[in-house]
């Protein structure tokens, strides 16, 4: 098992860049199935979704390629893939976005056999509305030995609608409908950064989307996935956007830590919502923009007091505030001096961290939907060497919240299940550490390890 142990209350200071965003990664890699030709990746992020991921793509039958040159590109080949069952149980297990590979495997054989996915089980995560999208492109779908299994004699066109909207649901039905017959339009479609991504890598390889990033998606099928024509001369390739939440996370770092960072590799344009609760605690957040850069540089500084947010932070989909930032503002705002309200309207219940950050002495009240978050005498605590505070990384974010934590308390915090953080964060310690931060992993061998892994 490995843990985080956080020496805390160091200010902050230096530059950070920012890896290719996992929510991206991890559709656009199921998304190369549908291809019919091999396609290289670039900008994925080094972290254990994407590995899990390459892996399940490999067991299928995908010739998968590191480039020995670049640690972050990927080519990968998906002409081995010759049937449409999936029985790596083990390893789909090991992740949420696995199920994508329904929409994927659906929209090339017409047919899909999946175990269930994994990942974050921070509340309740059903999937009908990816099944409803299925069922409306004209699949049956069962469930056979706890498989989901899904078959058609070839999908067709339709109008899909989503309530409530689902990013999950809104990737899969595109992925499934994008060599379906005739149109399909998506209504209520998620509008997130990585759908746009995501119907960019597939637009390049041939497919015919347009408006995604708006509420309504209308998707032309097309026989064939090929790329750039082979006369073009050009590699078959496609860069993954920066990682916007792991962006967000390192802001929530040094607004809580205090200090100055500059945040390479970002697009300004997808952290509005977050910038602006950054801000409101008394950061000072400036974005950079070259003309012969792609990405933008932002640097948040916080030299003076913490301030609690005065407007509710409330979460709802792009280019609303995301959930996943939740937990992450939730410490950050826990280490100011006023009170502040977080609001959570994605999910029903993401606040099972709440009680981990009451270890280090914040002060939250809950209610059903809702946390306010007092400012704490003092400051947030950690512990001594000898006693440190020990809390655990429940999920991803709610890890990520933790180390946040761990940076703004004074003293020793240990943040256990640091396999949670690692899933979406690439190499956190060694960033954080090249900022400034007293931080380090350990690996220790428990007799009872219930690791999921
Ligand atoms: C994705 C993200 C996750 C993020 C979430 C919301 C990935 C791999 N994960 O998760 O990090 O927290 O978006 O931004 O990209 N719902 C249903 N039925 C369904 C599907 C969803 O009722 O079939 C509901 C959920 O309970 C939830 C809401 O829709 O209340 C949003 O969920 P959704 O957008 O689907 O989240 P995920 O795609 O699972």
């Amino acid at each position: 098992m490995d843990k985080y142990v956080i020496n805390g209350g160091k200010k902050l200071f230096g530059e950070v860049n920012i890896s290719g965003a996992k929510n991206a990664a991890v559709a656009i890699i199921p998304a190369v199935v549908l291809c019919d030709v091999p396609c290289k990746l670039r900008n994925l992020p080094n972290i254990r979704d994407v590995s899990v991921i390459l892996s399940i793509l490999e067991n299928m039958g995908a010739k998968v390629d590191r480039d020995p040159t670049d640690p972050s590109a990927v080519t990968i080949d998906p002409r081995g893939i010759t049937s449409y069952k999936v029985s790596c149980d083990d390893l789909v297990a090991k992740m949420r976005a696995s199920y994508y590979l329904l929409g994927a495997l659906l929209g090339k054989f017409g047919k899909a056999d999946v175990p269930p996915p994994g990942g974050c089980k921070f509340c309740k995560r059903p999937i009908d509305l990816h099944i409803r999208a299925f069922e409306a492109l004209g699949a049956e779908y069962k469930d056979i030995d706890d498989h989901i299994v899904l078959e058609s004699d070839g999908l067709k066109g339709t109008e899909i609608n989503f309530d409530p909207v689902s990013v999950g649901a809104t990737i899969n039905a595109i992925l499934a409908a994008v060599k379906a017959e005739g149109k399909t339009i998506i209504t209520s479609a998620a509008k997130e950064p990585h759908i746009v991504d995501l119907a960019n890598f597939l637009n390049y390889m041939g497919a015919n989307i347009k408006k995604a990033g708006t509420d309504e998606i209308k998707i032309t099928g097309v026989k064939e996935l090929r790329g750039p024509s082979d006369d073009s001369g050009e590699e078959i390739s496609y860069t993954i956007i920066p990682d916007q939440i792991e962006a967000g996370t390192y802001m929530a770092a040094v607004a809580a830590a205090g200090g100055e960072i500059t945040i390479n590799n970002v697009t300004a344009q997808h952290l509005r919502s977050i910038m602006k609760v950054i801000t409101e605690t008394g950061a000072k957040v400036t974005v950079i923009s070259d003309p012969n850069r792609e990405y933008e540089t932002v640097t948040v500084a916080r030299r003076g007091d913490l301030r609690g947010c005065k407007n509710q932070v409330i979460t709802s989909p792009h280019p609303g505030f995301p959930t996943d930032m939740q937990p992450p503002i939730t410490a950050l705002l826990a280490a100011a001096n006023s009170t502040s309200t977080v609001v959570e309207a994605v999910w029903a219940n993401r606040f099972s961290y709440v009680p981990e950050l009451r270890k280090l002495g914040a002060e939250i009240d809950e209610n059903k939907s809702s946390l306010t978050i007092h400012p704490v005498a003092g400051g947030l605590k950690g512990g001594t060497r000898k006693k440190p505070v020990s809390v655990r990384a429940l999920d991803l974010r709610a890890g990520a919240a933790m180390v946040i934590a761990g940076l703004a308390a004074e003293g020793i915090t240990e943040v256990e299940d640091a396999k949670y953080v690692k899933r979406g964060y690439e190499d956190i310690v060694g960033k954080l550490t090249a900022l400034g931060a007293d931080i380090r992993m350990v690996t220790y061998k428990e007799i009872t390890d219930d690791s999921d892994e």
